[in-house]
């Protein structure tokens, strides 16, 4: 009985609550089963929420419930995990206040035992209720700003007078927007002013006069905005122009006053958080001229000047140094200057920016020996200027300023650009002893980088004098097609061209062959007498890249004259006698030089004359002759070098003094080789060469 009225008691203990159904465990009140189980699961309406009461628990007891054990789950998360013996009371007072669900959520409940029991247990009873769910007394985020109101099923805001429901129906705003379009004068405040403004606030006062005039505020010194203590602002007042937006302002300092907004349009945005008793703001506006800002184009100046200008006032804006006013595609300078005129609506018309000038990437040959480092062109970048190898000197100077001009100029203060020509005359590899091709030695590799090998149509010798370009003697190569000579470098064993990828051997196509114009060709009617101005040049059809084993030589100076006596050393894959049989002469697999001297004109001018014919072999000025007892070039050496001074251990500069041109056949052992005088072709080859080069670019 007294159980009864207990249940009495607390079932209508809360009126609100209605009574869905029982829970209880299998077998109740009997006692449960082992291997028991009941699972079981509700869900509450949208606005309520679901409660479980036990009014009997009795279960196994066990650490952590591990045995036998009901738990409750709200939404599935366990909330509850309960066993052993309580009574009503204390199942009133601790436990039924927890089995409770979220709003609109759901309640399960899962009931297990284990395999056995020592004692018989009862289990347990409980109902379950549904009951409204106050969301204006439970719920914190219920998200009204003022009133809360709760009904079954749900709740709903409400606002104080003067206030509307925002859209979001929680939040209480006043209505305080307003467009003042049209109006030249006015007064402006916060809602409620002089009052505490109203909470949640977002307020846009619209102004627009005409186009001529400007907006000028003036805030009056009552001014409260609220603001943290950290000086952040918590409501705002922010002016907002064409030209971007200004503020926020709060805390007690108003806007600089009279605020000119240099604008005949503006929008004043305040807005307000939920809390807070400040003042806010007024301010009166009127409206004002247009006038023109004293600075027209960044990077300038403007004569005459003045704080401000007015309607009709006529400027002339000159660029600062090194600034410009660019055509509208940025291609061309226009000028550093130009006059602009204040028009009525505060804007400079024309209006041009003056840019920083730009020198643009400089005017360098695209063959990719100069090297600029630097990306930067603008005025008073620096870009810096290097060779693509050690094989080249920088001719110039390396660092180059982007002037105020639009051009490079030079620490040196010049504006043409450093150049690399190539080191010349100066092998990697210097001959331990001076050679003595007839009574000659055999070159090592890099000796003689500068001898190229030509082997069709027929075998001869020629000169690098640059990354392009080749000498040779004329009569060398006045049968060949410009375009189908092939010269080899790097190499001083002539088979190794067989296999020039692995031997490292340098491979040139020519591209052009330029014969002297002074020189005669063979006309294969008669042999011929004279070789006078025996020399050629070669273009190869690309740059070749240069290394140890492949470096050009110097040319002469012009006018220096050849001097009797004076020792050098020639080279060449030439006929070499057979110690074997000295009538077998054959061409040598390796690269020889020797060192031989230049002969008195004297000497030289007693020319042989021909075996065949007897006529005699014309000598000129543009010739030299030279050789030693037992040493002398030979045939197929033609169009090889004879440098001076002779190669030795002192490392050059060498110069290419002579070309291999002609002489007695070399069986006849006269050791009296003509040489083409390459100084008296210096001219012709330096403008041969520019002219070919140039006209390429
Ligand atoms: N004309 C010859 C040639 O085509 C060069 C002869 C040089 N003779 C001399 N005795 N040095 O290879």
């Amino acid at each position: 009985m007294l159980r009864f009225s207990l249940l009495l008691l607390l079932f209508f203990h809360s009126a609100s609550s209605k009574l869905l159904g029982w829970v209880e465990s299998p077998g109740y009140p009997s006692g449960y089963l082992p291997h028991a189980s009941l699972n079981w699961s509700r869900c509450a309406s949208k606005g309520h929420t679901l409660s479980i009461r036990l009014i009997h628990l009795d279960l196994e007891d066990s650490q952590d419930c591990e045995n036998d054990a009901v738990k409750v789950f709200s939404n599935g998360k366990l909330i509850s995990v309960l066993c052993g013996k309580k009574d009503f009371e204390e199942l009133q007072s601790t436990v039924n206040p927890l089995l409770v669900s979220a709003s609109g959520g759901c309640l399960s409940l899962s009931f297990h035992s284990d395999f056995s029991n020592i004692q018989r247990h009862t289990g347990f009873k409980g109902f379950y209720t549904v009951q409204d769910y106050d969301e204006c007394k439970d719920d914190p985020e219920n998200g009204c700003t003022q009133f809360c109101h709760n009904f079954i099923g749900g709740y709903h805001c409400s606002c104080r007078h003067g206030y509307h429901m925002d859209v979001d129906k929680h939040t209480c705003t006043v209505s305080c927007s307003e467009d003042l379009s049209g109006l030249n004068e006015g007064d402006i405040s916060s809602p409620s002013w002089p009052g505490p403004y109203a909470e949640n606030a977002n307020c846009q006062y619209t102004l627009s006069v005409e186009a001529h005039l400007q907006l000028e505020l003036h805030f009056s010194e009552a001014f409260d905005v609220e603001q943290s203590t950290d000086g952040q602002c918590i409501d705002t007042l922010r002016i907002e122009t064409p030209t971007g937006t200004l503020g926020p302002f709060c805390g007690h300092t108003p806007p600089p006053s009279p605020f000119l907004t240099h604008t005949h349009h503006a929008i004043i945005h305040f807005n307000s958080d939920s809390f807070g008793k400040n003042k806010g703001f007024t301010f009166h506006f009127k409206t004002k001229d247009k006038v023109c800002p004293a600075a027209v184009s960044s990077h300038s100046t403007v004569s005459p000047q003045k704080p401000e200008y007015n309607q009709g006032d006529t400027v002339t804006v000159k660029c600062d140094i090194g600034h410009v006013l660019y055509t509208e595609n940025d291609a061309k300078i226009l000028s550093s200057e130009y006059e602009t005129t204040c028009h009525s609506t505060g804007v400079w018309t024309p209006h041009y920016p003056c840019e920083p000038v730009d020198c643009g990437f400089p005017d360098i040959p695209e063959d990719g020996v100069l090297k600029v480092v630097g990306s930067h062109t603008q005025y008073k970048d620096q870009i810096q200027f290097n060779c693509s190898s050690k094989f080249y000197t920088l001719e110039g100077d390396d660092t180059y300023t982007c002037s105020a001009s639009g051009d490079w100029v030079s620490d040196g203060g010049r504006t043409e650009m450093p150049k690399c020509n190539p080191i010349c005359g100066i092998p990697a590899k210097n001959p331990a002893s001076a050679g003595r091709i007839l009574g000659g030695h055999n070159a090592n590799l890099g000796e003689i980088p500068w001898h190229l090998l030509i082997k069709e149509p027929s075998r001869g010798g020629a000169t690098l004098i640059n990354d392009r370009w080749a000498v040779t003697a004329a009569h060398v190569v006045e049968k060949t097609e410009e375009s189908s000579l092939v010269l080899y470098g790097g190499l001083t064993d002539g088979r190794t061209t067989n296999n020039p990828q692995s031997s490292n051997v340098a491979v040139m196509e020519s591209e052009r062959i330029i014969i002297h114009p002074g020189y005669t060709r063979d006309t294969g009617h008669a042999e011929r007498t004279n070789f006078d101005n025996d020399i050629a040049l070669i273009r190869f059809s690309s740059r070749v890249n240069f290394g140890p084993n492949l470096l050009p030589i110097c040319l002469p100076e012009v006018n220096r004259g050849m001097v009797e006596n004076e020792q050098g050393t020639v080279s060449g894959w030439g006929m070499t006698e057979s110690t074997v049989n000295p009538k077998n002469m054959v061409t040598s697999r390796v690269l020889k030089h020797a060192q031989i001297g230049v002969y008195p004109l004297e000497q030289c001018r007693n020319t042989p004359n021909l075996e065949t014919t007897g006529k005699r072999m014309v000598f000129t000025n543009n010739m030299f002759c030279a050789g030693a007892p037992g040493r002398d070039s030979c045939q197929k050496d033609s169009g090889g070098p004879f440098v001076l001074p002779m190669l030795s251990a002192n490392g050059g500069p060498y110069y290419l003094t002579g070309i291999v041109s002609w002489g007695p056949p070399c069986d006849q052992r006269m050791y009296k080789g003509y040489y083409t005088k390459v100084e008296n072709y210096v001219d012709w080859i330096k403008e041969t060469i520019n002219r070919i080069d140039s006209s390429e670019m």
